[in-house]
């Protein structure tokens, strides 16, 4: 259980993972101050006040990483913050303003804020995007690893400015952090992939269940994929704010899987979607690029979903929700 009235700010709280945060956070007796940019969208915030706990222990704050000081007030009086936050727009016309710029100028304003509010903790939700994007891959990764921002400007890969925004925050947090000596740690999920509270499609989903409702464009990014529960990685969040030695980089990522691998599961659990079981470019004998999370798994932290439980859950909510069809 958590301590009893510690308040924490969530940022980013209406989205894929930051709801599901915030639902875990109020079961365990946290007081939550979640950060959306426009708290008056109740299509947008109905999940979040609908929770259990919702009504007594949390609050809406608005804010936005385009606006210098806009996480001031949500974060002063803060035991801690957990940094969910960012823009994904893939398809910006102007990528550098509207995608790296708030990313970054929006962390050190979140930072700036944690100094000043004296926040014990804070943890940021980076990405694999920081990790494994350079010209030559390797097999495995690990914290030491980062993405080369000069090759993905150059490059220009669907998603670059997204890698880009996300390794120049992660940057730029842990200089802030260790200058000013705040209590910073990050966490680095590879493809988040489960049920869901929000109204709409989550993004990573568009990624995962892309075999299923047949986006071909997004093929390549789990080739050789690697995947984490939602669930899971939200425990681990709560964990390493816990825990009291947890510092660095922590890679969550609990299994690897070629997109060949994923279409043989999905088509043994729902034939019914009938997914592809060829893909240009790849044969049985593609290997796995493995993401470890070994670090994460020394201090006690233990996985509790499979690659079937991240894809059901996935699919009955979007189901539910009336997202993708039942059938093909
Ligand atoms: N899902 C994954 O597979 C995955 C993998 C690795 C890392 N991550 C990281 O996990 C975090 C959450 O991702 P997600 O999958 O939950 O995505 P999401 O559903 O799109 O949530 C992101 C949230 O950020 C908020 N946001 C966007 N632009 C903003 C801005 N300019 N100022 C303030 N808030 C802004 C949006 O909330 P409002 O519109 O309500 O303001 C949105 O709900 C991100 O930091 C992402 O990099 C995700």
């Amino acid at each position: 259980m958590g301590s009893i009235q510690e308040i924490v700010c969530v940022t980013g709280a209406s989205g894929f993972i930051g709801s599901w945060l915030v639902m875990r956070l109020l079961e365990r007796g946290y007081i939550v101050r979640a950060t959306v940019r426009d708290p008056e969208n109740t299509k947008k915030v109905k999940h979040l006040l609908d929770l259990p706990k919702a009504s007594t222990n949390l609050t809406l704050w608005k804010a936005d990483l385009s606006i210098q000081g806009s996480y001031d007030d949500a974060i002063n009086g803060c035991n801690g913050v957990f940094h969910v936050a960012t823009p994904m727009d893939f398809e910006s016309t102007d990528p550098e303003n509207e995608v790296i710029k708030p990313t970054v100028e929006g962390i050190l304003s979140i930072m700036k804020a944690c100094k000043s509010a004296n926040v014990k903790k804070v943890v940021f939700t980076s990405s694999a995007g920081t990790v494994d994007v350079a010209e030559t891959q390797k097999p495995a990764y690990d914290e030491s690893c980062w993405s080369d921002i000069e090759f993905c400007r150059r490059v220009k890969m669907t998603g670059w400015m997204y890698f880009v925004s996300k390794t120049l925050a992660e940057k730029t947090a842990w200089e802030y952090a260790k200058e000013h000596k705040i209590d910073f740690i990050s966490i680095i999920p590879t493809l988040v992939v489960g049920p869901f509270l929000m109204p709409s499609f989550p993004p990573s989903l568009i990624t995962a269940l892309s075999p299923i409702t047949k986006n071909e464009s997004h093929y390549h990014i789990i080739k050789q994929g690697q995947f984490v529960h939602v669930d899971d990685l939200c425990m681990s969040h709560i964990y390493l704010y816990k825990h009291p030695e947890a510092e660095g980089r922590y890679i969550c990522s609990s299994h690897n899987a070629t997109i060949l691998q994923l279409a043989k599961m999905l088509n043994d659990m729902y034939p019914e979607y009938k997914v592809p079981t060829e893909f240009e470019g790849v044969d049985d004998s593609l290997e796995v690029v493995s993401f470890s999370s070994k670090k994460l798994k020394g201090t006690g932290f233990e996985f509790k979903h499979s690659l079937e439980d991240m894809f059901s859950g996935a699919i009955e909510t979007c189901r539910e929700k009336g997202l993708i069809p039942l059938s093909n």
